[in-house]
């Protein structure tokens, strides 16, 4: 069993494909043990305890300083012994002690092909306005590990999308996550429980299904 930790910030509605993706016995091997949000209002935690799972939240202003929460936090992760830990708008820098410890153990969900419209600033709707204003005819989601960086890390997978002329960004944001996110963050899942991913020289690899 894959123990995972999922991470939230909002409605949760890639936290919902992946408990979908459980419940219908994609991810056979999976366990999803604990959702996490920094927003106590999070529409993800209901998805959470609706389903069964343990939802905790974990205001950053609930602590006196940034170190006492990244502690919080930690100790919070490490308590469920985690083999992986999703991002699954996530919306909250990661503590820096986190890695190496965790490494190769997170991944993130992007709504854009990294590296364009990535890095600092760029998250939800945001990414998508940017897509828009700079014209570009495809855009994607991409799921990729996470390291030290902002959106730096090995890329998993990523799926394009097409963009349409009238598109807005909410309409380009819905069509990102029905055509590649909710599909590809629990394939990662699938993926990795599966034991085909490997990731050397900052590179992610994915191995050939056992025939
Ligand atoms: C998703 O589009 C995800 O890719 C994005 O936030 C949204 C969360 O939606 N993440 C980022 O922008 C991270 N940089 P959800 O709560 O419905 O899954």
């Amino acid at each position: 069993m894959l123990r995972v930790g999922v991470c939230v910030s909002g409605g949760g509605t890639n936290l919902q494909a992946i408990i979908d993706r459980v419940q219908d016995g994609t991810l056979a091997n999976v366990s999803l043990e604990v959702v996490v949000s920094n927003n106590r209002k999070a529409y993800a935690l209901e998805r959470a305890r609706q389903n069964g799972i343990p939802a905790v939240a974990l205001p950053p202003k609930d602590f006196e300083s940034r170190e006492e929460f990244h502690q919080a936090f930690l100790e919070l992760l490490d308590s469920y012994k985690l083999d992986l830990i999703v991002l699954a708008g996530f919306l909250v820098i990661l503590p820096p002690q986190m890695f190496p410890k965790y490494k190769n153990r997170v991944i993130n969900i992007h709504p854009s092909l990294i590296p364009s419209f990535c890095g600092t600033g760029y998250y939800g709707l945001k990414v998508h306005e940017a897509a828009l204003a700079r014209g570009v005819k495809v855009t994607g989601a991409t799921v990729h590990f996470v390291d030290e960086g902002t959106d730096s890390g090995p890329i998993l997978l990523q799926k394009a999308v097409e963009v349409r002329p009238d598109d807005t960004p909410e309409s380009l944001q819905r069509r990102v996550m029905e055509e590649a996110e909710w599909i590809l963050l629990p394939r990662a899942i699938e993926l990795i429980a599966a034991g085909r991913v490997q990731v050397k020289d900052g590179k992610a690899y994915i191995r050939e299904e056992d025939k």
